[in-house]
């Protein structure tokens, strides 16, 4: 961050977006502990990027930041509840990848379609520390000036590391509007904003995510819920003030009634009610998993493979 079985009852068990611990309203720098529960690390011997996790066994993140590890997933390392990337972790949970799935469209070259998903070994148990963020649905529109929150461990320069104890950083944006994002970047002649990116920018000064924030999330508050809108993707060297963040536009992949991720997997994996606020991927043998979608004013389980 720079300173710059399978029916789905509405009323998830257990509520995504709702951190026990979040009391914000403004703030910016070091985050207190338990405040952002849905943020992972990704390490490979150290850590390289961020993430979400959107359910006790998965983690959303970018394919920029998987591409390549998604034939040995066992070499990602994933940390849960992890405050600091150096010291001790009270809270922290530690899973192996066991699946890597990139949106099948992606494209390193233009960024489209930046998104992809990483299954853990193990579920995890939520706790104030660990617990998952609410997916933005197909119907949500982020309005230009929408608040939202970027966090990451990433440097806080283009060349300056976080400082130690490396403390996870958060920084409010605001959404950009497509058009004007488009405006922005209008002389980057190779950058072209698809309708699959989602723009924010800073306020204060010289602030947005840097290398190493990649895969986290983008998060806004909606009533008392936070909802990711974005995974941080790209930008202009970090921050620069011209140039709004890009991150790929999380409602893109939940498909009306469908499921979220269901792009990511084979359409055959899809099956099940479409009722509203009830949604069902089956996979034959393998355990069901569930994600937390957001959508208007229900909250759904959604059961993956
Ligand atoms: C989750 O909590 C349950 C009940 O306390 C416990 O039995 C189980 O071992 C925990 N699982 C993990 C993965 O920690
Ligand atoms: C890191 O976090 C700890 C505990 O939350 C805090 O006491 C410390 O001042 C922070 N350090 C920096 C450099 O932000
Ligand atoms: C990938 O792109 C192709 C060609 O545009 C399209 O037909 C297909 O539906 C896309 N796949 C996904 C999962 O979006």
């Amino acid at each position: 961050m720079s300173i710059a079985a399978f029916s789905v009852p509405l009323m998830a068990l257990y509520l995504c977006g709702q951190p026990s611990l979040n009391t914000r309203i403004v703030g910016g720098q070091a985050a207190p502990p338990g405040s952002w529960p849905w943020q992972v690390s990704l390490h490979i011997y150290d850590h390289f990027c961020g993430g979400s996790l959107i359910s006790d066994q998965w983690v959303l993140t970018a394919a920029h930041c998987v591409q390549g590890r998604d034939t040995v997933p066992s070499l990602v390392t994933v940390y849960l509840g992890r405050q600091r990337q150096e010291e001790s972790n009270p809270n922290e949970v530690v899973r192996k990848a066991t699946q890597i799935t990139i949106h099948p469209n992606f494209s390193y070259s233009t960024a489209d379609n930046d998104i992809a998903l990483i299954r853990l070994s193990g579920p995890v148990n939520f706790t104030s520390y660990i617990s998952p963020v609410c997916l933005a649905a197909s119907d949500s529109t982020f309005y230009s000036g929408v608040e939202s929150w970027v966090t990451g461990w990433g440097n806080i320069g283009d060349f300056e590391p976080l400082p130690s104890p490396g403390n996870l950083s958060e920084v409010e944006a605001q959404i950009v509007g497509n058009g004007q994002c488009r405006c922005d970047y209008s002389d980057q002649g190779y950058i072209r904003i698809t309708d699959n990116m989602i723009c924010a920018g800073f306020q204060e000064g010289i602030k947005g995510p840097c290398f190493g924030d990649s895969g986290g999330p983008l998060v806004s508050k909606q009533g008392d819920r936070w909802i990711q809108a974005g995974v941080v993707s790209f930008g202009v060297g970090c921050a620069e003030p011209k140039f709004p963040a890009v991150y790929a536009r999380v409602s893109q992949y939940e498909n009306g009634r469908n499921i979220i991720l269901k792009i990511i997997l084979r359409p055959a994996q899809l099956s099940g009610s479409a009722e509203q606020g009830k949604y069902q991927i089956c996979h034959e043998n393998q355990p069901p998993d569930q994600f937390y979608i957001f959508q208007g004013n229900n909250y759904g389980r959604i059961i993956l493979p």
